[in-house]
């Protein structure tokens, strides 16, 4: 549950907004770096309630500018890309990746007064495949966060975008919430037809516990259970401000893989996700005895209709709300999937956009299960709040090394009640495939 100023808090991203000036703090992953070719068409972009224009200019830099030509604010999406700049095409004025003003075309006007025109432009930077935005004030901006997946060797990182219709702490929750994985996901699976000494043995048909603490950048979770007298089942997940969770998609030794749900404004969102391509090892991917998929359907089924140019146009999936997420009755009746939703991304859209695009959160009963949703909340607004009130820097901001560290995943320890220390335990455990090939940015 949650009062009307804390919802509106937590959802609202506009300009001037808690959560909105707040998110300006931080880099955003904002489109593939494929999305613009130099001197190529620009892209529509729409970034926490902005509408901007993405372009790659002639010398390869990317420009993020807000859409609207500072002359009389005709839109930069119709504007030639040529020979360094882009050009508006109702009185030709042009401008760079900085928004500065090249050239006045057509009247005669003092070297000065161009000066001072500039377009509204945002630092911009590539890592792997991604172009990354920063809206904050900062004239020296933040680094970027030191995330492991994404600092993989380009060939061992696989980046997957998708937009979802519905505001992005939403679909943040559906992410930390890891309590639904034994319904949405595996609810129809029989335990006997999972493969021996795979750790989701102790998952399905259990009823776990739950701990949560903050942390440095976050909140970090336990979902847990004895499995018998001596070992103990271990789901990890970890929230990072602003956006980012690291899931147990797999053993936690393996499990490299970070998440944003960045908000294109306060009803959509784009998943961007970052994992280690090569990790084949104790995930959701793997069959059952059978030979059928652990996770009822396909795993990483994500069909996409094509990007068009709407602000809304990128990278979609062919199920949807219209088409209730193209749910079949029949695989459901037949138990083949609890749902009769193909694929776990589906799965969770059709969740989460089915509340509507924005909840109201008094309406809700929350229980034990939803203990991180509840704290990541509280925490998401008291830092939002500090910031906002008080200008303390947010968690993570000034600290782009931390974000090496979450790691989310499953595993069987021997039993102890104190699960931070086990987490602990197992972070010297891990394997870091791209070790020694990371490099600051
Ligand atoms: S509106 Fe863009 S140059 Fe006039
Ligand atoms: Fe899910």
């Amino acid at each position: 549950m949650a009062s009307n100023k804390d919802n509106e808090d937590l959802t609202r991203v506009g300009p001037g907004t808690v959560m909105g000036n707040f998110m300006r703090e931080y880099w955003m992953p904002a489109a593939k770096s494929t999305e613009v070719t130099s001197d190529g068409a620009p892209l529509r972009l729409m970034l926490l309630g902005e509408k901007l224009v993405a372009f790659r200019d002639s010398s390869g830099r990317v420009g993020v500018m807000d859409h609207q030509c500072p002359h009389r604010c005709v839109s930069l999406f119709l504007g030639r890309n040529e020979e360094n700049g882009l050009r508006c095409v109702y009185h030709g004025w042009k401008f760079d990746v900085d928004g500065n003003c090249l050239d006045i075309p057509g009247i005669q006007v003092h070297e000065a007064a161009k000066l001072k025109i500039k377009a509204k432009a945002y630092l911009t930077a590539e890592r792997n495949g991604v172009i990354w935005v920063y809206m904050g004030k900062r004239k020296a901006p933040p680094k970027l966060p030191m995330l492991e997946a994404c600092m993989l060797p380009s060939s061992e990182v696989e980046v997957i975008f998708i937009q979802r219709n519905s505001n992005w702490m939403q679909n943040f929750e559906g992410e930390i919430d890891t309590s639904h994985f034994n319904f949405l996901h595996v609810g129809s699976v029989d335990v006997d037809n999972i493969p021996d000494g795979h750790a989701l043995q102790h998952t399905v048909g259990y009823r776990h516990r739950f701990s949560v603490n903050d942390t440095e950048l976050g909140v970090s979770y336990a979902a847990h259970t004895k499995v018998d007298d001596d070992h103990t089942y271990w789901r990890f997940a970890h929230f990072a401000m602003p956006f980012w969770s690291f899931i147990p998609q797999a053993d936690i030794r393996y499990n490299v893989l970070a998440r944003a749900w960045v908000p294109m404004d306060d009803e959509h969102s784009m998943l961007v996700f970052f994992y280690w391509k090569s990790n084949r090892r104790g995930g959701l991917t793997d069959p059952l005895k059978d030979g059928t998929s652990l996770v009822g359907g396909s795993l990483l089924k994500n069909d996409f209709v094509p990007n068009d140019t709407d602000w809304f146009g990128r990278w979609r999936l062919t199920g949807n709300k219209k088409n209730d997420w193209l749910i079949d009755r029949d695989i459901q009746r037949k138990k083949l999937s609890f749902t009769g939703i193909d694929g776990v991304h589906m799965q969770d859209q059709a969740m989460t956009e089915s509340m509507g695009a924005i909840i109201d959160r008094s309406d809700e009963h929350l229980m034990e299960s939803d203990l991180m949703v509840a704290r990541s909340r509280r925490r998401l607004l008291k830092v939002a709040r500090a910031f906002n009130e008080e200008g303390i820097v947010p968690p993570g901001v000034d600290d782009h090394q931390a974000y090496f560290t979450p790691r989310g995943g499953y595993c069987v320890t021997e039993t102890s009640d104190d699960w931070a220390k086990v987490y602990k335990d197992q972070l010297k455990l891990l394997f870091h495939p791209g070790r020694g090939s990371a490099t600051d940015a």
